[in-house]
């Protein structure tokens, strides 16, 4: 029986652990197949770096190029190298040769729809199980399962360093931001860059893929409001646990007909819903399908191991398909559509806002008349600290009505240069689950 020749581009944590799995169910694999899969050559950076993997140096590379020629007779390309160049032009490459399959939600997300119209041409599929929530099997479910249906919305923790970072700091003990975040880059979860990670980047990038199979609609992940979790204190973890609240980094989609809503930033997200309970690198993405209705889907989101699973997944996928189909792959069917992303008005919300404030007289009523001449409502208030000589300001926490998100930053933008602001003022939006 002929091996089905794979060529990797990258092996790093998810590379290194999609040859560890390969190797470790080699045989099962096989069968499902019909063939043996062959790890045929590799292209890294570094030949002499020592791996957690170890690889057939003979069949190890720099030049990731050298996998495109005719002669080193490569059936599939699995990428797991990352970045956008040469990624995209080496793809683009492989497309013509053959199936390919990648982990890389930056370089979907940025050259995607290009990407799957070159498929569509060459009639080879492109399997991208690895890019979106870890091991979590996401894109079969929106690509496959759910095509019968119409997705209406759409929210996700699809970012496992952040939830992993929120986690940490939600359950005190005082562990420092860069000491959590040094934390998830050993143990692989974080990107090469973090800061795609803890500015929302990497969950934007992620949502734009989402709502390309979800509701056929092609953005510009950079055009996606985005906030990270730099700004969020460990205060803020406790004030929302006094109000009954977890703070988690979600994705959130919502399909308007002409135009989609989505927005990435961290949340508020009451106790008792299920993705407020979504812990550690731990991702959940719930889906309202119109027929459907609610559906959730949770897993490890990052890693080796659980990203290796989803990618294993799409090459025996792919591989199967070239031993059994005369033709070999075909690309799955996808249609998508240029569409514009809401404006962040579309949906009013209830907001947390940690006001840091010098104690004085007067200060509250300022506060709440500049809310009110925005036409914010005001729900609850506690006020925390002062009473003593220090002069230290004081926090004053509140939780609005719902309002609409440009209402709010008129009223902050009105006191924002006031004498009695010592610190810029923490808003979070409410997620009503
Ligand atoms: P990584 O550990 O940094 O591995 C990258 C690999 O690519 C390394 O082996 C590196 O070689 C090689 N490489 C990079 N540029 C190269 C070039 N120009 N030529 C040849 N080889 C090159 O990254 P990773 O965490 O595995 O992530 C890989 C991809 O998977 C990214 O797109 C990432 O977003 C995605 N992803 C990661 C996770 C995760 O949990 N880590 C989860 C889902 C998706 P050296 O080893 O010699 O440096
Ligand atoms: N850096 C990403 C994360 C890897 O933390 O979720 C998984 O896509």
């Amino acid at each position: 029986m002929k091996a089905i020749r794979i060529g990797l581009l990258g092996c790093g944590t998810v590379g290194g652990g999609v040859v560890q799995l390969l190797h470790a169910n080699a045989s099962e694999i096989a069968a499902r197949v019909g063939a043996p899969l062959e790890i045929a050559m590799v292209a890294v950076r570094d030949v002499a770096k020592t791996r957690a993997t170890a690889l057939d140096r003979a069949r190890v590379v720099t030049d990731p190029w050298l996998l495109m020629n005719d002669d080193a007779k490569i059936d599939v390309i699995v990428e797991t190298m990352g970045g956008l160049d040469p990624t995209a032009a080496l793809l683009e490459r492989a497309l013509e040769r053959g199936p390919v399959v990648t982990a890389n939600k930056m370089l979907l997300a940025t050259h995607g729809a290009k990407l799957l119209e070159r498929a569509k041409a060459s009639g080879h599929e492109l399997a991208f199980e690895g890019a979106v929530g870890g091991g979590i099997p996401i894109i079969r479910v929106l690509r496959e399962a759910l095509v019968g249906d119409t997705v209406e919305s759409l929210r996700g923790i699809v970012n496992g360093t952040c939830n992993f970072i929120l986690t940490k700091m939600s359950a005190g003990g005082g562990a420092s931001f860069d000491a959590v975040l040094a934390e998830a880059q050993a143990l692989g979860y974080a990107e090469a860059e973090p800061s795609l990670d803890i500015d929302g980047h990497d969950a934007a990038q992620k949502l734009a893929i989402l709502a390309l199979l979800a509701f056929g609609a092609h953005v510009d992940a950079s055009k996606i409001p985005t906030e990270g979790i730099r700004n969020v204190a460990p205060i803020d973890h406790q004030f929302a646990a006094r109000f009954g609240f977890a703070i988690k980094h979600l994705a959130v989609g919502r399909n308007r007909g002409s135009e989609v809503e989505l927005r990435v930033h961290p949340s508020l997200v009451h106790r008792d819903a299920t993705l407020a309970n979504v812990n550690g690198v731990l991702n959940a993405i719930a889906i309202e399908g119109r027929a459907l209705g609610p559906c959730l889907l949770s897993g490890r989101g990052a890693g080796a191991n659980p990203t290796a699973v989803s990618v294993l997944g799409d090459i025996v996928d792919v591989a199967r398909s070239l031993v059994q189909l005369p033709k070999g792959t075909a690309p799955r069917a996808l249609r998508w559509k240029d569409t514009p992303i809401a404006k962040v008005d579309a949906s009013d919300s209830r907001y947390y806002l940690r006001f840091q404030v010098f104690d004085r007289p007067g200060v509250l009523a300022k506060i709440t008349g500049a809310l009110g001449d925005a036409r914010v409502s005001i729900e609850q208030m506690v006020q925390q600290g002062g009473g003593d000589a220090s002069g230290a300001p004081v926090q004053v926490v509140l939780m609005t009505h719902a309002a609409k998100e440009s209402a709010i930053e008129r009223a902050l933008a009105s006191i924002a240069s006031a004498d009695f602001v010592a610190q810029p003022t923490r808003v979070i939006r409410v997620e009503e689950a």
